[in-house]
């Protein structure tokens, strides 16, 4: 069968991959990794004969990300926290600024915390409430979406990961959760302004799904409901730790203020931005 060499590939693949993304060739090489099934580490090592099939599924992968499909739905994963995710065209790729969620939401949940209740609302593919389940075995988590797709895939991610201590609802925000109260609660809702969709980055309009990102009235609408609710479902002293736009901080507030949460406080994320909003409900 006729072969081509893999650093013949990793070049072609590179040039063509210039100017679409910001690592070139470790993508390049990322990318025939999958295609060709060995690790890729070892194109450093040696050059390796790839076949007509393998070189096939490269190209094609090489064209997808030309076209500007992020990496992670061309490789179908994505690492988040300790996990590795599987990701696909219904779930928002999750994102390492997410991870600082994570990070407040343990903040408040001691370590050997029995009975804790922690929801996250608007899980998509399950990274944030798998990673909280993972570090607090002992806790019971819910995970909520309204995309019946997304749950069934944050389901399968968390049994990829053994973790078996969250239950998974379908829910419009908190409607299915009647009656439930929660030490913590995280959510990272749809904020982008949905007027604003033409000038939002193509690839992400393109392949990510709308309903994990735009909200109707200045991208707010998720949040008002969100905050307003939240009251009814926090146990005295429990939190709500919401993911938001760099410049939708004070609006957080002043609705967390409204609906009677205190020791308010925003944080910034790992670039600087002010990107989370947390809230106690009072003891
Ligand atoms: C920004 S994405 C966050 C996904 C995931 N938590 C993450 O951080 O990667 C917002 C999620 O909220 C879900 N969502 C949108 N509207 C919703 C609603 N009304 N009720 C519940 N979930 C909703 C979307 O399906 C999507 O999975």
């Amino acid at each position: 069968m006729p072969q081509t060499a893999s650093n013949t590939l990793i070049e072609l693949g590179s040039k063509l991959l210039k100017g679409v993304c910001e690592s070139p060739r470790m993508e390049a090489e990322i990318l025939l990794a999958k295609a060709s099934k060995i690790n890729r580490i070892d194109f450093y090592k040696q050059v390796f004969h790839i076949d007509r099939n393998q070189e096939k599924i490269f190209n094609q992968s090489i064209e997808l990300r030309s076209n500007g499909m992020p990496m992670a739905y061309i490789l179908g994963k994505k690492d988040f926290w300790s996990l590795t995710l599987h990701i696909d065209k219904n779930v928002l790729i999750p994102r390492p600024e997410s991870e600082h969620l994570v990070e407040r939401a343990l903040k408040n949940l001691p370590k050997k915390s029995f009975n804790c209740k922690i929801l996250e609302l608007g899980t998509g593919s399950g990274a944030i409430a798998i990673s909280l389940a993972k570090e607090r075995p002992n806790a019971s988590v819910i995970a909520t979406d309204i995309s019946k797709r997304a749950l069934s895939l944050a389901q399968h991610n968390a049994l990829e990961n053994n973790v078996h201590n969250i239950e998974f609802i379908v829910s419009d925000w908190f409607q299915e959760l009647k009656k439930m109260k929660f030490n913590s609660i995280v959510v990272n809702p749809p904020y982008i302004d949905q007027n604003n969709k033409t000038t939002y980055d193509e690839s992400t309009l393109k392949y990510e799904p709308e309903i994990a990102l735009f909200a109707k009235n200045k991208g707010r609408e998720s949040i008002f409901s969100i905050i307003k609710n939240s009251p009814y479902f926090l146990e005295p002293a429990g939190s709500l730790i919401i993911e938001h736009g760099f410049d939708q901080s004070k609006y957080c507030q002043g609705l967390m203020r409204e609906f009677g949460l205190v020791n308010i406080m925003s944080t910034k994320d790992y670039n600087g931005h002010i990107r989370i909003t947390e809230g106690f409900l009072n003891t």
